[in-house]
Order: structure tokens, then sequence, then C-alpha cells
């Protein structure tokens, strides 16, 4: 993997415990009530009110406003839900149980000698951990978009992220509300996952918190959230996720529009340090796919796991593999792909990611997501 090739002086021995290090961290605090993040930006004022400038952010804007829904009233949040079913069944469709499976036939597998009571209750824990994490991953996008209203210099761009920001604030209701009706417990956000969300808040340059929030973040999350749509018949989080679907599309797409622009601007130097962030954060999103807290909570060795995770080779993970299929594209379609001296094409060839590099960006994409939404199941 790339962050060991940074390492280079070491021998690679060192460098894949020092992998398994990173890995196998989870949340050392899960009791904390708040957490203080210094934001380290200048809040900018624009006096050019010249609406429509930006053509596309500006229709955006207007398909944003038709496209609201109403947590509370569009969604039936009244049925009940069999949660070891739904676990169960989603565990069995979807990519991540298809990997877990995997890694329990796997040598030295810490998790062999499990049978059904083991299988279910992982899958329940599992599916409690993958909504609360949605659910912090959609306060970051929260804090990170009103953060983009204040700093990013262009009326249209402004006038976008105010409507991001009910989006998101919609989104961490629906999550919490399905978790708190719905599954036994709450995890507390995953190490890996609130490192990149303080980087994403704390850093100064406007452009980063769209490319780490509305790029990498949003565009695992599309993915996320369509592979367990895929997965589940069960009305309610079909439906939810239906929805949040339909506005993360357009997430992404004013990423992708906004940085557009400002890209073709920036020197080879500074698109290094794009190219750079992105292989950081694509990372840190690898290193959350373990569920450290879930093996942590089920009295599983984390360390094992991770050194059974670290045997697997990443061109047969299509769990990881798939969730990067937006980021690439995307990521293509700013030209920061090949940049220089194609930094990051080598850092996604190394995680056996740069196949999806000719997919569909979404700013082609979020009108088709968009369409589907209005068709509602359920009102
Ligand atoms: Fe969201
Ligand atoms: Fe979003």
């Amino acid at each position: 993997m790339a962050i060991l090739e940074n390492e280079q002086p070491r021998s690679a021995e060192e460098r894949l415990e020092a992998f398994e290090e990173m890995l196998c961290r989870t949340n050392i605090d899960p009791d904390e009530e708040i957490r203080l993040v210094q934001d380290n930006a200048d809040a900018i004022f624009t006096w050019d009110y010249g609406k429509g400038r930006r053509e596309k952010l500006d229709k955006l804007y207007e398909k944003a406003k038709r496209s609201q829904w109403n947590a509370t009233t569009d969604l039936d949040w009244n049925a009940r839900i069999e949660v070891e079913q739904v676990a169960s069944e989603m565990n069995n469709n979807d990519y991540r149980g298809q990997y877990v499976a995997r890694l329990m036939e796997a040598e030295g597998s810490p998790i062999s000698n499990w049978g059904d009571k083991e299988w279910a209750e992982y899958s329940v824990e599992s599916f409690s951990w993958r909504i609360s994490q949605f659910m912090h991953g959609e306060q970051g996008a929260l804090l990170a978009t009103a953060k983009i209203v204040e700093t990013v210099p262009w009326i249209d761009a402004k006038y976008y992220a105010a409507t991001q920001v009910i989006d998101e604030a919609r989104h961490v209701e629906v999550f919490a509300r399905y978790l708190q009706e719905n599954l036994p417990h709450e995890y507390a956000v995953n190490h890996h996952l609130q490192d990149l969300l303080e980087d994403i808040i704390s850093d100064s340059r406007w452009d980063i918190t769209y490319l780490g929030m509305q790029i990498m973040v949003e565009g695992l999350a599309l993915a996320a959230f369509g592979s367990m749509h895929r997965a589940t018949a069960e009305p309610l989080l079909k439906n939810l996720l239906r929805y949040v679907m339909s506005d993360e599309a357009r997430h992404v797409a004013f990423g992708v529009i906004s940085l557009e622009e400002y890209y073709q601007e920036l020197t080879t130097a500074e698109l290094r340090e794009r190219q750079e962030f992105a292989h950081d954060a694509a990372e840190r999103m690898q290193g959350r796919f373990l569920q450290q807290e879930v093996w942590d909570r089920m009295g599983v060795d984390v360390r094992a796991m991770s050194r059974v995770f670290l045997q697997q080779d990443p061109a047969e993970n299509i769990f990881q593999q798939m969730l990067f299929s937006k980021i690439v594209p995307n990521c293509k379609k700013l030209g920061l792909l090949d940049a220089g001296d194609g930094y990051l094409r080598g850092a996604f060839t190394d995680m056996g990611v740069i196949q999806y590099e000719d997919h569909a960006t979404t700013d082609d994409e979020y009108g088709t997501l968009d369409e589907v939404a209005k068709d509602r199941e359920v009102v």
C-alpha cells in the first residue's frame, strides 16, 4: 500500500508493522460528549452579488431548492423492524459481509471458529456500527459545509452550500433517528474517520474542505449508501437511503464543479499538495473499513484482525474497491490523477482502485439520482 512507500528507509517488516499499528487503533474516548476543533480559516464576504455568474453552480442551487424533503413526514417511521433479520440479510447480500466471511476463512483468523450465533451477533453489530459512522460522517459534512458558506469567495457557491447545510442537518437527523429507534446501541466515531474529519475542518484552505468532504468523504459515502441500498429490502432504510443519495449526488457534483474551475489556476506544486491530501484521505478511509470498534466490542483481538486484513490481496477486495468507484473518476475530472508526475494515479494504482478512472463523474450523474428520488415509495 502507498503509505508504506512513503517510508522507504525502513524494512518491509517495519513498514508492515507501522501500518498494522495504524490500522488497529480504535476510538480512545467513546464517552466524550463534545469535541473542539480549530477551524483556522478566514470568513470571506463578497460584494459581487451577480447570481448565475457560475452557471453550473446556479443550476445546482435551483435544483437543490426544488429537491428538499422532510424527514419527519416523507418517511414512514411507524413500521416495525426485525433488526436481526434485516442485519442478516444485509450481511449476506453486501460486499462487506462477503468480505468478512472470507476473513473468517483466512489463515490465522481469530474468528475462524465462529458459528451461526456469532455471525448473527456480528451482523447486528456491523449494522449498528455502519449507521453510527454514517451519522458521525453526516455531522462532519454539516460542519464542513457551514464552513464553506463562510470561506468560499463566490456568491453562487455560498448559495448552494447553504442548501447543503440543511441537507446535512436532515441526514444527521435521519440516521440518528433510525439508530435510536431500531438498533441496539450507538457506536462512537471511528478513530480514522474522526482524524479525517478533523483534518478537513482544521485546514485553512477553502478548497481543501471541498476536496476532503465533497470529493473524498461524500464520494465514498455515495458508493457506501448505494451498496447498502442494494443489499437491503427493509422499506424505511431503503427509502431513507434513496433520499439521502439524491442529495449526496448533488453534493459531490458541487465539489467537482467548484474545484474544476479553481484547480485550473493552481501551480503544479499546489496541485501536488492536493494530490497528497487526497491520497492521505483515501488511506484514512481504507483504515476504517476494518470496523475496529466492532471487533473490540465483540472481544475479538483487533490486532489479529488487522493482521488477517493485511494478508489479503487488495486486488481481490471488491468491497473496498467499490467504495472508490466515485472518488477516482471525480479526481480525474479535477486533473488530480495526472498532474505533475501523476502522483495520485500511482497511489490509486497501488490501492487497486485505478480501474474506476473512466466511470461516470458525479457532475454528469447527479440528475439521474435526483430523478430516482422523486419516485417516492412511501408518502
Ligand atoms: Fe449527507
Ligand atoms: Fe452530503
